[in-house]
């Protein structure tokens, strides 16, 4: 039998019996266990190949469901939750006992997200239980868009992939940290700063660079290709090789440009986002010694391409 397809109730099925199952989300898919299950939530880390100090994130079918797994949940976070939810963003809140320490990685906090995604609603709805899931890649490495990326890098982890096409949004979910004090963002994504910021009604202090554990997946190196990635900006003199060019809207003219691959020629930055992991992935496939990338506009969804990318372009630094 195919490992793949839209039977949301095959991917109940195994959830239920702590299995793995690929799920789709508008950001990126997600490897899921049930999150009330220390066991199941343990092959999640040991099919990513990734460390316990690095937090899951919790997956709900609506928002009012983060009273059962949250405490002292603040006034703001209904507040966005009523616009951006189902969407990408993820609040960080008090947890309550009920979510194991090993999806919080110990903290005292726990990230909750209500994916917009069809399948993933359904198959939410139809459980008992939210669900744990970090991005479907090995640790480390870009984030998959596609049923196909899941089943290429964990299909033996997983019992099911739940198919939903590719990811429109294309970028991680936004992370707001909303635990006390002041409302920080924790990680740029598919949701804009200047949309999130107009939603709270004032400038959010981001807080996202760290190869300090503590604020986990915001390593320094991460979403990385295996080819090596240089800004376009910082090369004087080009490399020896092969080398493919990552840009957004016009190519170079200088260039051939069937080694130039173009996120939007519309000029579009969602456009961007959502091809840029299936781009990064086709580069690797493409086998250059190099890829050299261009800075992107740093607005909208710009700010959280950047940010990808800077990571990809550190994780080959020393
Ligand atoms: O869009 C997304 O958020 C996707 C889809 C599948 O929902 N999930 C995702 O999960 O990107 P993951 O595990 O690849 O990244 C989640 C990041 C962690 O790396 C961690 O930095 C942060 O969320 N996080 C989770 N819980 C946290 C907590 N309690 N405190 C601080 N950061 C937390
Ligand atoms: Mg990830």
């Amino acid at each position: 039998m195919e490992k793949w397809g839209t039977d949301v109730s095959r991917a109940a099925e195994a959830l239920r019996k702590g299995q793995l199952v690929g799920i789709p989300t508008e950001t990126v898919y997600g490897l899921a266990a049930n999150a009330l299950d220390s066991l199941a939530v343990a092959r999640i880390f040991e099919a990513k190949n990734r460390p316990a100090f690095d937090p899951l994130i919790v997956h709900l079918a609506r928002f009012e469901q983060v009273e059962r797994y949250c405490r002292q949940v603040p006034p703001l976070a209904y507040r966005l939750a009523e616009v951006f939810c189902p969407g990408p963003l993820t609040f960080i809140l008090p947890k309550k006992a009920i979510i194991p320490d090993l999806v919080s990685a110990g903290h005292s906090t726990v990230g909750i997200r209500v994916p917009n995604h069809p399948l993933s609603l359904q198959l939410l709805e139809a459980l008992d239980f939210p669900l744990a899931a970090p991005s479907a890649n090995p640790f480390g490495y870009v984030s998959p868009t596609t049923a196909q990326h899941v089943l290429q890098q964990l299909g033996d982890a997983v019992a099911y992939v739940l198919d939903g096409g590719p990811c429109s949004v294309g970028l991680e979910s936004t992370i707001i940290d909303l635990s006390g004090g002041e409302p920080k963002v924790l990680r740029l994504g598919g949701l804009s700063l200047e949309a999130l910021e107009a939603a709270v009604g004032q400038p959010l202090s981001v807080q996202t660079s760290s190869s300090n554990p503590r604020a986990p997946g915001m390593l320094v190196k991460h979403y990385a290709p295996r080819t090596p990635l240089l800004w376009q900006h910082e090369v004087t003199e080009l490399p020896a090789g092969r080398i493919g060019y990552l840009r957004f809207s016009s190519p170079l003219p200088q260039v051939d440009p069937q080694h130039q691959w173009l996120l939007s020629p519309a000029n579009s930055l969602p456009e961007a986002a959502s091809k840029l992991f299936a781009t990064l992935r086709l580069l690797d496939e493409m086998r250059y010694d190099w890829v050299l990338v261009e800075k992107f506009p740093e607005t909208g969804l710009g700010l959280a391409i950047n940010d990808r990318l800077t990571r990809a372009v550190q994780s080959r630094l020393p």
